[in-house]
């Protein structure tokens, strides 16, 4: 059976009439470019759609070409089988461009309901629509304000998102209220790991970066990062790769050593610096905070701890909802 269509503020049903989705009361969300829009489209996350636009297929894997980060990375966080997925209905939070959409659209038989904050939609629907005919749903909505029912979904994934949210806890409390009793929900986010976390080129520079206007930080960003990535090389090959955390550039030769053609290491580390110094958000959390987070918002861990996928030892909480 479908998921019924709310909307958020009031619970009231969805139905689409005239290029909207539109309640009892009136209330429209519009549909822009075949996109819901459930959220007002001006908010805290314009850096994301701007990036996700820009770079819409820098991280779509490419199995042609032997590159399968994302299926690895889905399959790995969440712990799930394409098999246990078929005909099941699983909610993504925060879908960016759409890499893990993708995953789950090709390799599984799943209805998707993909939701992100910002335009990256649009980048979202133009790497996916289609796949997967009418198992994929989209919309531009905030994880706080859903437009489906509490307990819709067997499974629910936020992957790379919550630590870009202004409450990390009540983003927690929000995927699990969209799990049926039951479901599972899985999460990987950046972990503070000691005091040493937050003595980052990331942390000690965002408080300028994330005010700059977006096209200077890529500007910015796309004239330093030959000479950066030349450096941090060098401090590798003599073993002081421990400062690379003082230059401000996401090393994709540390994330992905040999993973990548030249070229496509350049354009993914322009991404990812930007990435990393443009939200407005950028809370890392102890993995033993989550796990307390799942178990105060009513569900039960069934792992918490790191997992090395690739060369990244990722932060990952799962649970199933009481
Ligand atoms: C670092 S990106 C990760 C995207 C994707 N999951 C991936 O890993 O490629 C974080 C995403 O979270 C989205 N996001 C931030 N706050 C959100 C919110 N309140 N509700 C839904 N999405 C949000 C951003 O728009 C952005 O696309």
């Amino acid at each position: 059976m479908d998921i019924a269509l709310i909307n958020p503020a009031n619970g009231l049903p969805l139905e689409e009439a005239e290029g909207a989705l539109v309640d009892a009361e009136g209330h429209r969300f519009p549909i822009v470019r075949q996109v819901p829009r459930i959220c007002d489209p001006s908010n805290y996350t314009a850096n994301f759609g701007k990036q996700w636009n820009l770079f819409r297929a820098t991280q779509i894997d490419r199995p042609t070409e032997g590159q399968t980060q994302s299926e690895q990375r889905f399959f790995e966080t969440t712990g799930w089988t394409a098999e246990e997925m078929d005909g099941e209905d699983v909610l993504e939070v925060g879908s960016g461009a759409g890499r893990f959409s993708r995953v789950v659209l090709e390799r599984t038989r799943a209805r998707l309901w993909s939701v992100d904050y910002s335009s990256a939609v649009e980048a979202n629907y133009a790497n996916n629509a289609g796949l997967g005919g009418d198992r994929f749903r989209l919309f531009q909505a905030s994880i706080y304000e859903l437009p489906f029912p509490d307990g819709s979904f067997d499974k629910v994934f936020c992957m790379g998102v919550l630590q870009h949210t202004p409450d990390f806890e009540a983003s927690v409390r929000a995927l699990i209220a969209k799990a049926k009793p039951g479901g599972q929900i899985a999460v990987d986010f950046y972990p503070v790991k000691g005091f040493w976390t937050k003595l980052h080129a990331k942390y000690l520079l965002r408080p300028l970066t994330k005010r700059m206007s977006h096209e200077r930080l890529l500007k910015l960003i796309e004239a330093n990062v030959g000479w950066m990535m030349g450096l941090s090389r060098a401090l590798s090959r003599v073993r002081l790769g421990a400062l690379n955390r003082f230059i401000p550039l996401v090393d994709m030769d540390r994330v992905m050593p040999g993973g990548l053609a030249p070229e496509q290491r350049r354009e993914w580390a322009v991404l990812d610096t930007f990435d990393m110094f443009s939200p407005e958000y950028d809370n890392p959390q102890r993995v033993a905070r989550v796990a307390k987070m799942f178990r105060d918002n009513g569900a039960e861990v069934t792992f918490a701890g790191f997992r090395m996928i690739g060369a990244s030892n990722t932060a990952i909480v799962r649970g199933v909802r009481k």
